[in-house]
């Protein structure tokens, strides 16, 4: 087969390398990629110009187009693909409308009866303003759209609150995608990202992982796009998996059904694991970024297979097998990274053989006299592996000693909550 990935970041460079290892794979075109994907042939094109896609595929004609990021979906690049006769691994906008409408979301799952955070939905600040002081204390105020990640603004009191709201609402930070709101209670818990494969009701589940949202140590500074990742989380209880598809992602994928609105994709549920159990934070119709750098390179099956399948209608088929492996992913930002990374610096230690048990894919990476060179806030990410998270936490670190640019920085404590509870009774 020959396929067309959409995007240019890590988890792109992740599923670039993860299917350029099938036997059944001839070529594999991204677009637009990025120059350290060396799997990869680039294709010009900007991920979320879908006129622009749909011409390349006609190019092209890959048997299988994957699109990675959110922006895409949202703006209806599956049905512009479907329209012409490809087959695309992806939920159509109708779809995908689980992660770009938060207000959709919430709606949805109450009807499914999947368990979320107490909230409300707002169209007017002075509604919204009225609420959250009746609320009295923490909240969180959520962009109904999509914000790349940085929409929810966690609030420590109604006044901060009455600022978020007027933030989004009326001066517009977010643009149009803050111009409704959700206002949801605060909860206390370990997070956890549950994503499957998902064709209409059909729900496949794979190992669970973690993000880290926080740009410092022990969860601390602003949330970032992800400044790492860790799966599978073997220090929680085996049952939570099996719970999570019976009372979270089988219910929404029903329910998108009933809504006339089938998912074909990754359906991906970030949750707080609550003392009364898992809740629903957001859903995400795609691969979640750096959960995928950590998902593929555990998964012990041919992903061009799975995606396949996907789309044939025959995921009931499909058992994914895992490596009984533990991987960690650590990002390395830019200097500057979130608010104005530093482009430019030269990117060391790409040409020569990485350490054992690690991986590295190019995120915010360009090109300039020929040395690669940084291009966005998350640069790179460092993967290990190993048969425990403390053996692959070493592993990643490991690639720091030899792959560097100058301002980089990272936390050092990715995966570490996992090795300490490991063995600690829940
Ligand atoms: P979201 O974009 O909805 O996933 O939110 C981004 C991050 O904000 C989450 O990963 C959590 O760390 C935090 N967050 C969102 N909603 C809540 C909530 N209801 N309670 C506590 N933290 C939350
Ligand atoms: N890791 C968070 C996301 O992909 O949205």
């Amino acid at each position: 087969m020959r396929l067309l990935v959409v995007g240019s970041g890590g988890r792109e460079h992740a599923l670039v390398w993860a299917l350029s290892r099938s036997p059944l794979v001839q070529a594999v075109y991204c677009a637009p990629g990025n120059p350290g994907m060396r799997e990869a042939r680039r294709v010009p094109v900007s991920s979320s110009d879908v006129p622009g896609l749909v011409a390349a595929a006609r190019d092209l004609r890959p048997d299988l187009v994957v699109v990675g990021p959110e922006d895409p979906l949202a703006k209806g690049l599956v049905d512009a693909l479907q329209a012409e006769g490809f087959r695309v691994f992806g939920p159509t906008r109708a779809a995908a409308r689980i992660e770009w409408s938060k207000v959709y979301a919430k709606d949805l799952l109450s009807r499914a009866g999947v368990p979320q955070p107490e909230h409300r939905s707002f169209d007017s600040p002075e509604e919204a303003v009225r609420w959250v002081r009746s609320l009295g204390g923490r909240c969180v105020v959520k962009a109904d759209g999509l914000a790349a990640g940085k929409g929810a603004l966690v609030c420590n009191h109604p006044q901060e609150a009455e600022e978020a709201v007027r933030a989004l609402m009326v001066e517009g930070r977010f643009g149009e995608a803050g111009r409704r709101v959700v206002v949801e209670e605060y909860l206390e818990g370990e997070e956890a990202s549950a994503l499957a494969f998902v064709d209409g009701e059909c729900v496949v589940p794979m190992v669970l992982a973690q993000d880290h949202k926080r740009l410092r140590d022990g969860d601390r500074g602003p949330n970032t796009g992800g400044m790492g990742a860790v799966a599978p989380l073997s220090h929680l209880p085996a049952s939570l998996a099996d719970r999570v598809r019976r009372e979270i992602l089988e219910p929404a994928a029903e329910a998108l059904c009933r809504d006339g609105a089938r998912f074909r994709g990754v359906l991906y549920a970030g949750l707080m694991l609550t003392r009364e159990g898992p809740k629903v934070l957001e859903f995400n119709a795609r691969f979640g970024d750096p959960e995928a750098q950590v998902l593929l390179p555990l998964l012990d099956c041919d992903l061009a297979e799975v995606l396949w399948a996907t789309c044939e209608g025959k995921l009931g088929d499909v058992r994914l097998r895992w490596k009984p492996k533990a991987a960690v992913c650590v990002v390395a930002a830019a200097e500057g990274y979130p608010d104005s990374p530093v482009k430019g610096r030269t990117i060391h230690g790409l040409d020569a053989e990485l350490p054992e048990d690690t991986l590295v894919f190019c995120a915010g990476v360009d090109q300039q006299d020929g040395r690669l060179v940084t291009a966005g806030g998350r640069v790179l990410n460092a993967v290990g592996l190993g048969p425990d998270v403390r053996s692959a936490r070493e592993a990643a670190y490991r690639v720091f000693g030899q792959v560097r640019f100058e301002g980089m920085h990272y936390r050092t404590d990715i995966g570490l909550r996992a090795v300490h509870s490991a063995g600690v009774e829940r």
